[in-house]
């Protein structure tokens, strides 16, 4: 069983709104770029009133002292759990754990699910990457450095979990059924085959914003996210 999280990925908070009023079992929201840009701090505070945990996915990847005072500005928020790119290295991962002091889970991106293998080495300059090593790596440094999960593509689940163990959180965006549209994302499977592999968290998107249905969509997926895997 994991937890469903829908991405507010929505131009305004009015819509991002209007959207949760249909969507009465939410549990969990994650606010990104788009709506932490035009909405800020308040739109947050509003969610967290609608008795909402949120998932703050801004993918922090600075020098560590400008990453630990914006986990400390999530934390006084009341945000639940925040996202950093675990190529920000160590020391940056290691002050942002500190920082958030065990009051919000910080989870390490490894590859984007955007990226497949070609991709990720032109961004690195590298022609010899195997994508299933990179996210090993990356998810072995992130609980190395003390986050409390990872963020991998629903295919590097089973691997991931079988590199971290069985507490740290793993969050799973990609997350798409046969009919979805994959968009830009690239590493994508669905639901149930993550939370099988050991998923606790899945993020979905698009999936439900453009469904024709979006309370459906979401059902549909609360309850894939839901299941039990014995
Ligand atoms: O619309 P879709 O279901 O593709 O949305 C996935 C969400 O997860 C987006 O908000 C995206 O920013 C986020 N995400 C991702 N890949 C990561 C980390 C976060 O797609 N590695």
């Amino acid at each position: 069983m994991a937890e469903l999280i829908v991405a507010l990925d929505l131009p305004r908070a009015s819509e991002a709104l209007r959207l949760l009023d249909r969507l009465p079992e939410a549990r969990w929201v994650k606010v990104g770029s788009i709506l932490m840009t035009r909405e800020g701090p308040a739109f947050i505070r509003t969610l967290i009133g609608r008795g909402l945990s949120v998932f703050l996915d801004l993918k922090w990847h600075d020098i560590p002292n400008t990453v630990a005072e914006a986990v400390m500005a999530a934390r006084e928020l009341g945000v639940s759990m925040a996202t950093l790119h675990t190529l920000g290295g160590a020391t940056m991962m290691e002050g942002a754990a500190v920082a958030a002091g065990g009051e919000l889970a910080l989870v390490g991106v490894t590859v984007l699910t955007s990226h497949d293998v070609a991709s990720y080495g032109r961004a690195l300059g590298r022609t010899d990457i195997d994508l299933e090593t990179e996210v090993r790596r990356h998810a072995a440094a992130a609980i190395g450095a003390g986050l409390d999960g990872v963020v991998c593509s629903p295919q590097e689940v089973a691997l991931v979990r079988k590199q971290v163990g069985e507490g740290p959180h793993v969050v799973v965006p990609g997350i798409r059924r046969r009919s979805d549209p994959l968009a830009d994302q690239v590493r994508v499977a669905g639901a149930r085959d993550a939370v099988a592999d050991g998923a606790t968290h899945l993020v979905v998107g698009r999936p439900v914003l453009q469904a024709q249905d979006p309370a459906a969509a979401f059902r549909e997926f609360l309850e894939e996210a839901r299941c039990v895997v014995s």
